[in-house]
């Protein structure tokens, strides 16, 4: 099912992805033309007062003069820029220059006067629709929101600050959402529809899109987008607050030193922030090759190969996972592997190359505390579909992995390090493991801010060795039992 772009941001030809039969209501009259190859084509008249004509259905709140104006102006242009030949012109500036044409066309002889900041406002919302997000584009564009939340057209929350919060922005309608849904997702060669309702992509820039619509989702169409939490460097993880500096030394040395590392923590609470920001300590003379589901990570080296898995297509057929691509990344000369997070059988995969020649490597897991991460690597290993012993499994994990840092998501909404754990091998069947640093939480201030101090263990870890040998020197006072942050 094919539908044209026009069809798409009308909402016309809707009611076969609404299920709620919503449609947008197409306006009638002025058929837009597609004349030779200029991008859009005004009537020449027709600008009398009769244009703006009353609101419909779904639209009909209260609005201002100037509101409704714009509004009724927006649909006009919709209505008649050939948006098929807009999409071809990739210049968004270009763009830009013939919708304000447009909008200085409809509006002349027009009576509720626009300012010219409502104009540009208008000029951007029809430039979104044409090539964006629509409605949302905005909230895409504004860095401080790390999360667009979108439960249905006018159900919209954003993630500012570790915070979420309800926005008033809104689409006009279910099919309005889903022609958004569907140009993002049809740009990346995905598909979502009743057959196939639910999608994961990523837009150019990293962020990660999931959409699913009915009838997996009861309600409405149902956008999350995530920004990939890339952005916030080493430096700026400190000045948040998210470790100390002495932790970060330690950290960096670790990377340096080539040891293995395992980055633990919640949905959301910043493995993948960290794991990039430790990236950056990687010396630029290695090769490096990360393997992710969603591309995600920004590393700065020169030499970085990215690979990501590839989901089936509509026939069940040509999916690579991680797995897959781990193995192959061994056969590529890599100095070192990065796996954006192990979810499955490629943790084997992992562990074996971190036991065999690609010290240095570094992963993410979903996991609440350093043990926890432990145990999942075991029932990971077990997706593997390998038959070794628990007592085995054990080894392969201690003896492969150095460290575990435990990354929490508090309920302020700050990302810390609460934990920096060493792992030093077995005992008996018990992976031992012990701790360096901690975030003890203390209280709650009157704000709801999470009051509490890291605190060094007093243990000098026994990788310090290893980092000497690197030439890494760790200071006593790095393991003094201090408190900071
Ligand atoms: N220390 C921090 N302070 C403030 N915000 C942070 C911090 N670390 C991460 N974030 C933000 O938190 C969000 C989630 O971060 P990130 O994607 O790294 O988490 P994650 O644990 O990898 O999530 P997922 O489980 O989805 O893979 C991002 O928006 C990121 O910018
Ligand atoms: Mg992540």
């Amino acid at each position: 099912m094919s539908k044209s772009l026009r069809e798409r941001l009308t909402g016309r030809n809707g009611a076969s992805v609404a299920p709620n039969g919503e449609t947008a209501t197409a306006p009638d009259g002025a058929e837009g033309s597609t004349a030779s190859g200029v991008p859009f084509a005004l009537p020449a008249t027709g600008s009398a007062s009769g244009m703006f004509g009353p609101r419909r259905g779904s639209e009909a709140d209260a609005l201002s003069p100037v509101e409704e104006l714009k509004r009724s102006v927006h649909r006009k242009l919709i209505e008649r820029l050939d948006l098929e030949a807009l999409e071809l012109i990739t210049d968004e500036k270009l763009i830009a220059a013939q919708i304000r044409t447009a909008v200085a066309e409809l509006l002349r002889g027009e009576t509720t006067p626009l300012s010219q900041a409502e104009r540009e406002e208008l000029v951007e919302q029809v430039v979104y629709e044409v090539i964006g997000l629509g409605p949302i584009e905005p909230l895409f564009r504004d860095k401080t929101v790390s999360d667009i939340l979108v439960n249905g057209p006018r159900d919209i929350y954003v993630e500012r600050g570790g915070k979420l919060q309800r926005v008033v922005t809104h689409f006009r309608n279910e099919a309005h959402l889903l022609a958004v849904i569907d140009r993002i997702v049809s740009r990346v060669g995905r598909r979502v529809d009743e057959s196939s309702p639910m999608v994961d992509a990523r837009l150019p820039d990293g962020s990660r899109v999931n959409a699913i619509i009915s009838p997996l989702a009861v309600d409405a169409p149902v956008l999350s987008i995530r920004r990939f939490g890339a952005e916030l460097g080493a430096t700026k993880l400190v000045e948040l607050g998210a470790l100390t500096d002495e932790m970060l030394y330690l950290l960096s040395g670790c990377v340096k030193a080539r040891l293995n590392i395992l980055v633990s923590g919640g949905t959301g609470s910043g493995k993948t922030t960290l794991l990039n920001a430790l990236s950056s300590f990687i010396p630029s003379t290695e090769r490096v090759i990360t393997i992710e589901d969603a591309a995600e990570l920004r590393l700065q080296q020169e030499h970085v190969v990215r690979l990501e898995t590839r989901p089936p297509n509509a026939e069940g057929r040509g999916e690579v996972v991680m797995r897959d691509l781990v193995k192959n990344a061994l056969r590529m000369r890599p100095d070192r592997i990065i796996v954006g997070e192990v979810r499955s059988g490629e943790a084997l995969d992992m562990l074996q190359a971190m036991n065999t020649g690609h010290e240095g490597s570094l992963t993410t897991v979903h996991a609440n505390t350093p043990r926890d991460a432990i145990s999942r690597l075991e029932t990971m290993i077990l997706f593997a579909g390998t038959n070794l012993p628990d007592r085995a499994m054990r080894d392969q994990i201690a003896s492969a992995l150095d460290v575990v840092i435990q990354v929490s998501r508090l309920s302020d909404g700050s990302r810390r390090v609460t934990s920096v754990t060493e792992v030093t091998g077995m005992e008996g069947d018990v992976v031992q493991m012990q701790e360096i640093y901690r975030y003890r939480r203390i209280g709650i201030s009157a704000e709801g801010k999470v009051l509490g101090q890291f605190e060094a263990t007093g243990v000098r870890p026994r990788f310090a060795e290893r980092l000497k040998i690197a030439g890494i020197e760790l200071p006593a006072r790095l393991f003094m039992e201090q408190t900071g942050g």
